[in-house]
């Protein structure tokens, strides 16, 4: 059978859930005791995040704060420093405030509905479907890069998708979704797998994938993307994110920074200035400031529990 005679995207299915059967990655999140706290936690790290980096610190974090209660009342400083190098470390910062919202207002227990998640602070439409779907085994569309991926090739036959979802691609996928809510959450926990492990962005290992044969970008001779507004992969080096990365590793470690070892730490003045602003403003650090307001030392900020 080649693409051209299968039009069925529903005939994509069966391959990719016994694929799924045999070649998923035991990640703790996936197990079946795994709770929806824990589940939420996962997908906050993942973001941004490869799993390898994830596993070690979504452990230690669920360790130390097995509930949101927990995270609720922990200090800042310390959920910077358990953050440690997942990067974007103001996610760890939403995530707090989603576990107070849920410690106050649901009782301690993570919403199960959708809508109800989307209104936790930084849990959005992706963040919310697979908490439905991984941690309650609700029907939901589950749209991660890894999944819009896998259906631009197999049903569209086009190299990536869009920049952002449209709701022709979130039709689509929901009428791919199997209609009971536990085989709904097992199919996108396998699309989502075969677009991280063969279906890949840039090494795409089509030798691997179960559904080459029915794959219109395959089809079609794998033609190169067609999105001109893609932005390409920003560059790390001399950037602001580097600047505050290297900035919030130096304040994990010590206990304060002096505005000269700051100083030492990034070199070129205005950038150094414009991120310290940002890093206090977004909560990531204090200043403490002379009686003219000029900084002198940089730390974690203390507070934080309630
Ligand atoms: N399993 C469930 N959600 C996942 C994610 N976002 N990334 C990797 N594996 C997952």
């Amino acid at each position: 059978m080649t693409a051209q005679d299968s039009p069925d995207p529903m005939a994509l299915r069966r391959p990719i859930l016994h694929w799924y059967r045999d070649h998923a990655r035991d990640l703790p999140w996936r197990r079946p005791d795994t709770s929806a706290w824990g589940v939420l936690v996962s997908e906050v790290m993942l973001q941004q995040t490869p799993v390898v980096r994830v596993e070690p610190r979504w452990r230690e974090w669920m360790t130390r704060w097995p509930t949101p209660a927990d995270l609720a009342a922990a200090p800042t400083a310390d959920v910077l420093r358990a953050w440690d190098r997942l990067g974007y470390p103001r996610r760890a910062l939403r995530l707090r405030e989603a576990a107070r919202a849920i410690a106050t207002e649901h009782g301690g227990i993570v919403p199960a509905d959708e809508q109800v998640l989307r209104a936790l602070p930084g849990i959005g439409d992706y963040t919310a479907a697979a908490v439905a779907s991984f941690a309650y085994r609700r029907r939901a569309v589950v749209l991660d890069t890894n999944v819009r991926r896998v259906l631009a090739r197999a049903v569209d036959g086009q190299a990536l998708p869009p920049p952002s979802p449209r709701r022709a691609e979130r039709e689509r996928a929901e009428a791919l979704l199997p209609r009971d809510g536990a085989a709904s959450a097992r199919w996108n926990v396998a699309v989502m797998e075969l677009g991280a492990l063969v279906c890949t962005a840039r090494s795409p290992r089509c030798a691997h994938c179960p559904i080459a044969r029915r794959c219109a970008w395959v089809a079609a001779g794998r033609p190169a993307d067609t999105h001109a507004d893609r932005r390409r992969s920003q560059a790390w080096h001399g950037t602001d994110r580097q600047a505050r990365g290297r900035v919030m590793a130096a304040l994990r470690e010590q206990d304060q920074l002096s505005a000269a070892e700051v100083a030492d730490l990034w070199p070129e003045p205005g950038q150094r200035d414009r991120i310290l602003a940002a890093l206090v403003t977004d909560g990531l650090a204090e200043a403490e400031r002379d009686s003219d307001g000029v900084p002198l030392a940089y730390r974690l900020p203390a507070g934080g529990a309630s």
